[in-house]
């Protein structure tokens, strides 16, 4: 008796709190309840957390606070079967929203519900990884945002860098569909322009000093693409390249800033607001169907001047100028 009074007790003051908390703040579509949103992030690494953390900060700009909005944030140590139920979970809980940072989070999302609509983020190729048919008509329930890159500049870079390098080594998770389709756009950019490829693929984390081991002497530049197990092994990349005089040309800005030597990419501070703006429309009201894909076009060139020392590469004066460079 006494701990059911306590629990009522609780109960409306709770409630008690939540309405005086929703006086002058950004509401849901119905204006009455908690809202309840689960992020699902697949491994954390440089580039997913600051998309995460600008998402959340944007948010909080648009007007959502601890009181109107909770976040259950969960990572899956880049294992699809942990992803599986932490999305089983949110759809158990029957969250309002599930954002899901890169692309298994995503496909996870959407096979636990059909109901709790699916904000992606940072999702290379939305139409591969089948969450939708077309990225202008989201048809099944997932729209977000996505960080296409463009394969030709990252190239067109290295010719500037490294003008001697003639044959690529490609360094990628071959289960992520995210790099495979990038990397179909590379071999076919190679192949146009006389560039070979020696292709150096993994499974996990664990492999990837093996997968460049293998590629040194072989090779006389690395490319990896936006491959979140690469990401998340950088530092081990950078080490071992840079003993071997191996410049790494990457598909994200983050592993630039871990000591790959350059990239022209997207900025995923920009990409994590641009989702959160399409949170709060999500959770206004507007359905899935109504908000296309928002594919980030602006990129800049990242260069990395320590590696760029470590390999005695000189950044030409035209793009020292215009670059972002990192230390
Ligand atoms: N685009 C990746 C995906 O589709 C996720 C990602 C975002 C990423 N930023 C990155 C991967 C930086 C590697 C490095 O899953």
């Amino acid at each position: 008796m006494k701990n059911l009074m306590k629990k009522m007790t609780a109960a409306l003051l709770g409630a008690a709190l939540l309405t005086a908390s929703f006086v002058g703040c950004a509401s849901n579509a119905e204006g009455d309840k908690k809202l309840n949103v689960g992020i699902v992030q697949l491994m954390e690494h440089p580039s997913l957390n600051t998309i995460r953390e600008s998402f959340l900060e944007e948010m909080k700009a648009l007007g959502y606070s601890e009181d109107d909005i909770t976040f259950d944030y969960q990572e899956g140590q880049g294992e699809q079967t942990n992803l599986n139920s932490i999305c089983q979970k949110f759809a158990g809980d029957k969250k309002d929203l599930i954002v899901a940072i890169a692309t298994q989070s995503a496909q996870a999302a959407a096979a636990s519900s059909k109901e709790i609509p699916v904000l992606f983020s940072a999702v290379t190729d939305p139409v591969a990884a089948k969450l939708l048919s077309d990225p202008e008509h989201p048809d099944k329930n997932s729209t977000g945002t996505s960080d296409a890159i463009p394969v030709d500049q990252v190239f067109q870079l290295a010719g500037k860098l490294t003008p001697n390098a003639k044959t690529f080594g490609l360094l990628y998770n071959s289960s992520e569909v995210n790099s495979i389709s990038v990397i179909n756009e590379v071999k076919a950019y190679c192949s146009a322009h006389g560039i070979q490829v020696v292709e150096a693929t993994v499974t996990n984390t664990s492999e990837v000093a093996q997968a460049v081991q293998s590629l040194i002497g072989r090779v006389d530049a690395i490319y990896s693409p936006i491959d979140n197990t690469v990401a998340s092994a950088m530092p081990t990349v950078t080490q071992l390249t840079r003993e071997a005089k191996l410049p790494v040309y990457t598909g994200a800005d983050s592993m630039v800033a871990d000591g790959g030597l350059a990239t022209v990419g997207i900025d995923y501070t920009v990409l994590g607001k641009q989702t959160a703006r399409m949170a709060d429309k999500l959770l206004k009201g507007t359905p899935v169907s109504e908000m296309p894909v928002e594919i980030l076009d602006n990129f800049a060139v990242v260069i990395n001047q320590t590696t760029a020392d470590a390999l005695g590469i000189t950044i030409p004066d035209e793009l020292s100028s215009t670059a972002q460079i990192v230390k």
